[in-house]
């Protein structure tokens, strides 16, 4: 019976230490869900987000798609723009131009991977920045980093919001991010500071990685390796955090080896079920936010 008894505390004692984005992110949908009723009724119109989608990359389908499944939840207009893989730039470049200007679209997120005919850069600084919901424009991107967003970026938001709802504080913590990507990485090293965090940025050049990361009292890994990080490279109590989304045969792998890291953490997120779930939500939270500048709302 006690061992029973112990099974149960240990296993509950566990489960606390996933930090659940399913069940965080279901909640703020319907936060957001009740926020765009309570807006419907003095705009008379719901929010419209448009997806581009170029070409036929199979993990950004599957991302599109719930992009899509998640607005149409809560009471935002979903449109997908699919363009053949051989688009050319200009042909993009005219299709957001007409979205920039249309007045039932409040924001416009082209998905990235672009294919290689197609200048990053220069499409995101095309969409127009009221309505880039990404928060990849530069003029978005300057204003996040003196401290005055307009948008905040999805997935480091998300991660933000994920240690929020744990009541876990930054404030002079050591944070570590693994990973230096300008939709990942280096946001959320931003975002961080301005949380009052010490944070290092590692990344593929980085020497001695493992001591670094042994002094983080947060570990986030942004870089795209089916589980890198073990439990010899982690400090006993931390809190670890994987962005990590890596198919493998139909299978998805975080960058952490969750299995090897978990006892010796407190805090670890999944995958499936973590941070991409919250990148998502933030999009709509974006999205109304631009619905809001869009009609003068704020
Ligand atoms: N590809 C992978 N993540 C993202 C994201 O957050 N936004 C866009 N536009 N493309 C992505």
């Amino acid at each position: 019976m006690e061992n029973i008894n112990l099974k149960v505390l240990s296993f509950s004692k566990n489960s606390q230490k996933i930090i659940n984005g399913t069940e965080i992110s279901e909640n703020l949908k319907l936060q957001v869900k009740n926020e765009i009723l309570s807006l419907k009724n003095k705009i008379n119109r719901s929010p419209k987000l448009v997806v581009i989608l170029v070409g036929e990359n199979p993990a950004s389908k599957v991302y599109v798609g719930n992009k899509q499944k998640t607005s149409l939840e809560i009471g935002i207009q979903s449109e997908i723009i699919k363009l053949d893989e051989n688009t050319n730039q200009n042909e993009l470049i005219n299709i957001i131009k007409k979205l920039n200007v249309d007045a039932n679209v409040d924001g416009i997120l082209v998905q990235l991977p672009l294919p290689k005919q197609i200048c990053e850069l220069e499409i995101l600084k095309t969409i127009n920045p009221l309505k880039d919901v990404d928060c990849f424009h530069p003029e978005n991107v300057g204003l996040m980093l003196i401290g005055k967003p307009r948008f905040l970026p999805c997935t480091p938001a998300g991660i933000i919001e994920m240690l929020k709802q744990k009541n876990i504080t930054l404030e002079g913590k050591n944070v570590v991010v693994i990973g230096r990507s300008n939709i990942v990485g280096k946001p959320l090293a931003l975002l961080l500071l301005q949380n009052n965090a010490t944070v290092t940025i590692c990344h593929s050049k980085t020497k001695n990685l493992e001591k670094l990361t042994q002094k983080a009292d947060i570990l986030i890994v942004a870089i795209g390796k089916a589980n890198f990080l073990t439990k010899d490279m982690i400090k006993k109590n931390s809190i670890i955090i994987d962005v990590g989304i890596n198919r493998i045969d139909n299978k998805l792998y975080g960058d952490v080896n969750f299995k090897d890291v978990f006892e010796k953490a407190s805090f670890i997120t999944p995958v499936p079920g973590g941070v991409g779930k919250m990148t998502i939500i933030m999009l709509m939270k974006n999205t109304v936010s631009a619905y809001k500048i869009h009609n003068k709302i704020i």
